[in-house]
């Protein structure tokens, strides 16, 4: 889809269809609409049948152009947030979409501030509009897909277009992050997410690494080699660096790379299985998170990892009572091959450690635990640097993926204590799941300041959830907005 500003008046650009926003209140903004328009609004709000609300719709349909306006509600004016923006935008593009629209306009209210109204929808709208067909033979999802969307507004500063530059550059990234998220476990591969990575390096021009079996070999990479070792299909790590010039701070963004996660020996039953090509998703969203930074021109040094690995089952898996040697040296103890994350991501942030970032941010659908404690609503962070705790918190409410804290006291130490290893890769059974992981990752990262997203609620959703997601469209891309709001902050 194409996606462009304009700052030419909505009515006269002949698009199938229009999206204006107005409030609960009866707004003077209505009396800006086309007559049509303005009377549709009318005959609603006399009828009761629309207040304004958020989300709240009228849509008009009619024989010339534009074929379809919608007018959404954004609430009292007073409390309009860029996230009811963000969501109005969103729910009512896709709605023109399954009407068929193929050009779609969207008026920004000028009372609003341009470059954050803007942003928010384009997000909003780019973001909804995104459907996974790959598999589709019948291409009739495709045939209902709207091929351009314009944003209007009547100022002609810089703000405005840069706002819709910026929404996106965002957007797009976390709709890639989110085409690996859902291609098939059997094609998207640790190989196959090492070669996307080097697709997006190329065409963004920033350096990336790609060790095989044999490099992680060579290097003793043991945690991901372990993981990765019952698949046909051989780990990965990739290793990124955007380097603009006169940087001054370095972030490391660490993802868990699971192509698909079987538990291995300590096997999954079937319900659980299903879902777990989504596994990936803290890897995805690092590359989503690369290319936004790098579109962006943030100007910090990024560094991005992917620490990838199938967990599969086969003579050569690893095994429960296995003792894993890291990269780092650090031993650990198996309990179970179903905790793997934690073990690609031992290697993995170990190595980051290594390009002495000031700060190591992971993703990882760690535990199943997450889900238990936030549902599909927030992820869960944890971490050494509360700083950036508090500012991720703060991009988590303006960016709308939502994170909420859980503790890492000295006192759950003790969860992982082995009798044979420097550590075991499983807590208590039943207790506290999300901090095991996290207090084992920490065992990895040494002095560098670290926060941990735990995102295994909310890498993937149903159709009820908040993250722009339709039936079969799967997965978020969460965590791209969140990190790169909190680097551009
Ligand atoms: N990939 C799973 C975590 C997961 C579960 C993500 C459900 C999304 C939805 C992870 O590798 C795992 O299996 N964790 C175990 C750890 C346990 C064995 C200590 C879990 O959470 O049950
Ligand atoms: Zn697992
Ligand atoms: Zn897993």
């Amino acid at each position: 889809m194409e996606t462009s500003f304009s700052t030419q008046d909505i009515f006269a650009g002949k698009h199938d269809a229009i999206i204006l926003f107005t409030y609960a209140d009866r707004s003077p903004v209505e009396q800006k609409f086309d007559e049509k328009f303005q009377k549709a609004v009318a005959v609603a709000r006399d009828r009761n049948e629309f207040s304004g609300k958020p989300e709240e719709t009228v849509l008009h349909v009619q024989r010339d152009s534009p074929r379809f306006a919608v007018i959404v509600g954004l609430g009292p004016k007073t409390g309009v947030s860029y996230g009811k923006m963000r969501k109005a935008a969103g729910m009512s593009a896709r709605m023109l979409q399954e009407r068929g629209a193929k050009t779609i306009a969207i008026e920004i209210p000028r009372e609003l501030d341009a470059a954050t109204a803007t942003q928010a929808v384009t997000e909003g709208a780019i973001l909804s509009l995104y459907k996974f067909t790959k598999y589709k033979t019948l291409k009739l999802e495709d045939i209902k897909r709207t091929k351009t969307l314009t944003i209007v507004s009547d100022r002609t500063g810089v703000a405005a277009k840069n706002g819709t530059d910026i929404g996106r550059s965002i957007a797009e990234s976390v709709n890639m992050a989110r085409d690996l998220q859902n291609t098939m476990p059997g094609e998207m591969t640790p190989a196959a997410m090492a070669d996307a990575a080097s697709k997006v390096a190329k065409q963004e021009k920033f350096k990336i690494k790609i060790l095989d079996k044999k490099g992680l070999e060579k290097a003793d990479f043991g945690g991901i080699l372990a993981v990765g070792g019952g698949a046909v299909n051989d780990p990965r790590l990739v290793t990124m660096e955007y380097a603009p010039k006169g940087a001054k701070r370095t972030v490391a963004v660490v993802g868990k790379g699971v192509t698909f996660d079987t538990g291995g020996l300590s096997i999954k039953p079937s319900s659980s299985m299903l879902g777990m090509k989504f596994d990936m998703s803290g890897a995805s969203a690092v590359l989503g998170i690369m290319r936004s930074v790098s579109r962006l021109k943030l100007p910090i040094r990024v560094i991005g990892i992917m620490g990838l690995a199938e967990n599969a089952i086969s003579g050569d898996a690893y095994r429960p009572d296995d003792v894993v040697k890291t990269k780092s040296g650090k031993t650990i103890e198996v309990q179970n091959t179903d905790a793997e994350g934690r073990i690609v991501l031992a290697d993995s942030l170990y190595h980051a450690t290594t390009f002495k970032p000031d700060l190591i941010i992971d993703l990882a659908t760690l535990t199943g635990a997450a889900l238990v404690a936030l549902g599909d609503v927030a992820a869960a962070v944890l971490g050494t640097d509360q700083k950036s705790i508090d500012k991720l918190l703060k991009a988590g409410y303006s960016s709308g993926e939502r994170i909420w804290q859980l503790p890492l006291w000295s006192e759950y130490e003790k969860d992982i204590d082995s009798s044979v290893a420097d550590m075991k890769n499983m807590g208590v059974p039943k207790l506290a799941g999300t901090i095991a992981g996290a207090v084992l990752l920490k065992q990895f990262v040494g002095d560098t300041p670290w926060v941990h997203l735990d995102i295994a609620g909310v890498a993937w959703a149903d159709p009820r959830s908040v993250y722009f997601t339709r039936k079969g469209d799967g997965g978020t891309g969460f965590g791209v907005r969140l990190v790169t709001e909190f680097l551009r902050s």
